[in-house]
């Protein structure tokens, strides 16, 4: 699946941590969401953890009551959390892998591994009538267990690549991404991508033409301190745009 229109997710996690912070309601992830909305994101994510260190219960019900664009549920495979997105009913849910002790989701999820487990998660969120995503890494083989599965969406890990440090690897890392995301057309997903993306590093990803969704948090809640949060997205959202229109316009050249 191939689209002009590269959609940017923002996810509001990070407005949770600064408000859980000190307790109480600000800055409140919701009002972040709403003006996301207004800058021009095309779907808000949110990531309900199991021990709930930034987002909130009270913040899915918010979100799914006050947004106008589609909520990208993101959870980890669980009784609980497949509770919670089928009484809710999210436009979407992406599964990621969860460790209480980590910081973030620091890797992608072990679709080929996990098959057992994940297929009746996979079930009831789409028999509940939610859009499943794998956030998976850049890897075939991962790809593959997530048609088995009957997740008709992944999201690939883009960290690696983020965080390389040296050119060749940055490089290196790239080229994995690119190649999944031909993958993914090949075997009928739909394709998406995100985690550490930035100013510096969004073009390239948002050049690859069969990924047709960024999810983007951390650095644009950080950068927001800075700059604002409705500048930084509208931002976020020209570099997409820029990069995206560049390379239709170099493959139709
Ligand atoms: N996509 C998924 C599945 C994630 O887990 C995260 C981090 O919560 C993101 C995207 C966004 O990553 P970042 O906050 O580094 O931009």
């Amino acid at each position: 699946m191939r689209s002009r229109h590269l959609r940017l997710g923002v996810n509001v996690d990070h407005v949770a941590t600064v408000r859980n912070a000190r307790g109480g309601r600000y800055p409140d992830p919701v009002r972040a969401a709403l003006l996301a909305e207004q800058a021009g994101a095309d779907g808000i994510t949110a990531h309900l953890r199991e021990d709930r260190r930034h987002i909130v219960d009270d913040d899915i019900q918010h979100l799914m009551r006050d947004l106008k664009v589609p909520l990208n549920f993101e959870m980890a495979a669980t009784d609980e959390m497949v509770g919670i997105a089928v009484r809710h009913k999210p436009h979407a849910a992406c599964l990621v892998p969860e460790k209480r002790e980590e910081r973030t989701t620091e890797g992608g999820l072990d679709a080929a591994g996990g098959h057992n487990h994940l297929a009746p998660v996979v079930k009831r969120l789409k028999d509940a009538g939610i859009r499943v995503s794998l956030f998976i890494e850049a890897d075939p083989r991962q790809l593959d267990a997530a048609v088995k599965l009957g997740a008709p969406v992944v999201e690939i890990h883009t960290g690696a690549y983020c965080e390389a440090e040296d050119v060749a690897t940055r490089a290196r890392e790239l080229e994995r991404i690119v190649k999944a995301a031909a993958h993914a057309e090949e075997i009928g997903l739909e394709c998406h991508a995100g985690h550490g993306l930035t100013f510096d590093t969004v073009a390239p990803v948002a050049a690859i033409p069969t990924i047709v969704e960024l999810n983007i948090g951390h650095f644009l809640i950080g950068e927001a301190i800075f700059g604002g949060l409705e500048s930084v997205i509208k931002r976020m959202r020209a570099l997409m745009d820029k990069a995206r229109s560049d390379a239709v316009g170099r493959r139709s050249a």
